[in-house]
């Protein structure tokens, strides 16, 4: 069995963090993996050495549509059981009133609608039983935001989920899965090394790749009701308030 026999996923920004061991793990269980990087990354071949997977590096920086549109041309022959955008950036952690344009504005673009623009994209790649895949976060739930802190990365990620359900009201009557993953405190860049899970550890980094590849919808109908999330399964220590993330 070859490797795009076994799944074919497209992962939007595996050059770290989280996205980088999402690779990692679909290659592990030999699934050919097509990921972007925004620059040149040492070594990321070696990602695939000794799976049963394939690895193929693709460049994209998720802010440039032109970027997105010449992909989605090189690409136009493949077919994807599974897209997967990770891509994404924090914020100065400052109130919302005394961040600058820039700032908001990157922020808001990188999380909210270039996982947005990627999908509407991409979408005809994906094949009907597929799934397409975007990384919100826990801390865009609004009635669990009781700290307030990381103002406008909180609300890119409720954006996120919003556009989301928007597509997927606009899209009702389409087979294909859709997942919005609130992955857990991960250490990584953006999660810091304070956070309770980390990328490669047993419970955590093996548990995200196999919860998104098995996903199949189970009704044919899709509707904003139907839009699910998964999460990354935790440590059983786990102190009790790590579900801002
Ligand atoms: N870590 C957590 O605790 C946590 C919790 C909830 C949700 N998340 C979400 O998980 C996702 C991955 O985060 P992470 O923790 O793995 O963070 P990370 O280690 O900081 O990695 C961020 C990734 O996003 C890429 N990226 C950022 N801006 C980009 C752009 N304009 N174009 C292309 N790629 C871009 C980075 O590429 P470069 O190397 O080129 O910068 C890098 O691969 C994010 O959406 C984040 O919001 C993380």
């Amino acid at each position: 069995m070859s490797a795009s026999d076994r799944g074919v996923v497209l992962l939007i920004g595996i050059s770290r963090g989280i996205g980088r061991g999402l690779a990692a793990e679909f290659l592990r269980r030999g699934w050919s993996v097509i990921g972007t990087v925004r620059s040149p990354q040492d070594g990321l071949e070696a990602l695939a050495e000794g799976t049963a997977g394939s690895l193929r590096i693709e460049h994209l920086d998720v802010t440039k549509p032109e970027q997105i549109v010449v992909l989605r041309e090189r690409l136009a022959s493949v077919r994807l059981d599974v897209l997967f955008v990770s891509a994404g950036i924090s914020d100065d952690d400052v109130p919302v009133a005394t961040i600058g344009d820039a700032t908001f504005n990157n922020v808001m673009v990188t999380n909210a609608l270039a996982p947005m623009r990627i999908i509407e994209t991409f979408q005809d790649l994906v094949t009907d039983q597929g799934t397409m895949a975007a990384m919100s976060s826990g801390q865009g739930s609004i009635s669990r935001n009781d700290r307030g802190d990381f103002e406008v990365y909180r609300a890119s990620k409720s954006a996120l989920n919003q556009l989301m359900r928007s597509y997927a009201a606009r899209h009702r009557g389409e087979t294909r899965a859709l997942l919005l993953i609130a992955p857990g405190w991960v250490q990584t860049g953006l999660g810091g090394p304070g956070a309770h899970l980390t990328v490669e550890a047993p419970h955590t980094g093996d548990d995200l790749a196999p919860a998104v590849a098995g996903w199949r919808r189970r009704s044919t109908a899709c509707s904003p009701q139907s839009t699910s999330r998964t999460r990354w399964r935790r440590p059983s220590r786990r102190p009790p308030d790590d579900n801002q993330s």
